[in-house]
């Protein structure tokens, strides 16, 4: 039996503590549950490497009486989070119930008892973080959330402890693996966006409600945690410009094959003369780039600093085991930390900075036009072009009579002015249709 020394000058704070750990978990759904499995499975493994046996003591569910993918003593389960938050028999609190309320005064109140908190809450860290940082460290607890972004893939650790000494000018990733799964079944096999997300859902890689995937919110929220660690500010989800994928055709994922590109929604964090701009979108990039091969619902992310150039951690960016690894990994530290009577975890840093609107960035566009068929047309296409200063690096033209299009590159410019070009293009009396406008991202600096 191990024996746990509480050696902590927080000792008034502090949990009575046994020769075991135990948690307090709240959730037992997908990842609630690969957790327990991992904590009985895995149990030698991870009593050795945290120094103390650990022990599900209570759970909380919202039905106590639905069967579980764990096998659990009835007698832990209870359908009052607070009365696990608040028992004296558990030292450590695993939120994984999602949402605002109750995670939220949960966590806050697990702090208030002097207990860590291990979360995987992307939807609370990326709009009330900054209370819930300040919380744990006024009452010197951690707060840990490697499973709030990339699932099972270690990216919150690298950022803040191995990079802890790089100046990060910015993360490029694709943090939605649902959306990533549909993009790669339209761009490999030729399904529909529909007909891609139908089966998503299928394989239960998407919701039955999918929006908060396919419209980008799920990629918004991580984005914000990502770009709030590597730039030291607060940046909650509202800050992050977001465009889901509906709008992506067929036609724009062929176009792209044949121009050399692949389609993604990509999440882009940079800092440029200190200001932070964070967005969410559907972009090509080339086929070369290491992203483009992140296929099916895999996620992976770029990180550039200063110094060290591109890092990328690629891997599983949910489900239950990959995320359940996560959250087990920040038990192992926080048990440690508990032992130890501190809370180690570096805390996150808020420096005021200003958040660049999407105006304010730069990028090179893919815009395809449907337009007439007829003598001058790419003249006066051309011509709005040049008077937004938007310099045109390939075209052709695709079809014809009404089939016909034209399907255009820019060279790097200011979404201020493509935007502006883009509404002199619906003026044009050529111009049918301004079908699809996307970004091209890592090509030209
Ligand atoms: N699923 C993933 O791949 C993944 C990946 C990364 C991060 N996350 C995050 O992990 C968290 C959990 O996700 P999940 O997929 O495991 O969700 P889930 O399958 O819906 O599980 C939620 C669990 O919380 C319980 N619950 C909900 N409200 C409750 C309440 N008021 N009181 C007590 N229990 C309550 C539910 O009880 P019942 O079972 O009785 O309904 C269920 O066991 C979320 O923050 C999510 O964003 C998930």
């Amino acid at each position: 039996m191990l024996l746990i020394q509480n050696r902590s000058p927080l000792s008034d704070t502090m949990p009575a503590m046994s020769e075991r750990v135990r948690i307090g978990l709240l959730g037992c759904g997908h990842v609630g549950s690969a957790v327990a499995r991992m904590l009985l499975d895995h149990a030698g493994e991870v009593a050795s490497r945290a120094g103390a046996e650990v022990e599900i003591a209570r759970v909380a569910v919202r039905n106590v009486a639905k069967a579980r993918d764990v096998d659990l003593p009835s007698d832990v389960f209870t359908h009052d989070p607070a009365e696990v938050v608040r028992d004296d028999g558990v030292d450590v609190v695993v939120e994984v119930i999602g949402g605002i309320e109750p995670a939220r005064s949960l966590i806050l109140e697990a702090f208030e008892h002097g207990k860590p908190v291990v979360t995987a809450n992307k939807e609370l860290l990326s709009t009330l973080g900054r209370e819930l940082f300040e919380a744990a460290k006024d009452r010197r607890v951690d707060l840990l959330y490697e499973a709030s972004v990339g699932g099972g893939i270690p990216l919150i650790r690298p950022l803040k402890q191995g990079l802890a000494g790089e100046r990060i000018v910015k993360l490029m990733g694709i943090v939605n693996g649902t959306t990533n799964y549909v993009l790669t079944r339209m761009a490999e096999d030729g399904l529909s966006l529909s007909e891609a997300v139908a089966e998503a859902q299928s394989l239960g890689y998407a919701e039955r409600d999918p929006t908060a995937d396919i419209e980008g919110f799920d990629a918004a929220a991580k984005a914000a945690i990502l770009a709030m660690i590597a730039f030291d500010t607060q940046v909650v989800a509202g800050d992050v410009y977001r465009e889901g994928i509906t709008g992506v055709t067929a036609d724009d994922i062929q176009f792209a094959q044949r121009l050399g590109y692949v389609v993604k929604l990509l999440a882009i964090a940079e800092t440029q003369n200190g200001d932070v701009s964070v967005r969410v979108h559907p972009a090509m990039i080339p086929a070369a780039h290491p992203l483009a091969t992140v296929r099916l619902s895999f996620n992976a992310v770029v990180v550039e600093g200063a110094r060290v150039g591109s890092v990328m951690l690629y891997g599983r960016g949910a489900g239950g085991d990959p995320t359940a690894t996560s959250v087990v990994g920040d038990l192992v530290e926080a048990i440690h930390n508990l032992r130890e009577g501190s809370a180690s975890h570096a805390p996150v840093t808020y420096r005021p900075k200003r958040i660049r609107p999407i105006d304010e960035i730069s990028a090179q566009y893919y815009v395809l036009l449907h337009v007439d068929d007829r003598p001058g047309v790419l003249a006066g296409v051309a011509d709005a072009f040049a008077k937004h200063d938007v310099s045109i690096k390939s075209v052709w033209q695709e079809g014809r009579g009404d089939e016909a299009r034209l399907v255009m590159i820019t060279h790097r410019a200011s979404e201020r002015d493509l935007q502006a070009c883009v509404q002199t293009l619906r003026t044009l009396e050529a111009v049918r249709d301004v079908s699809s406008v996307l970004r091209v991202e890592a090509e030209e600096q």
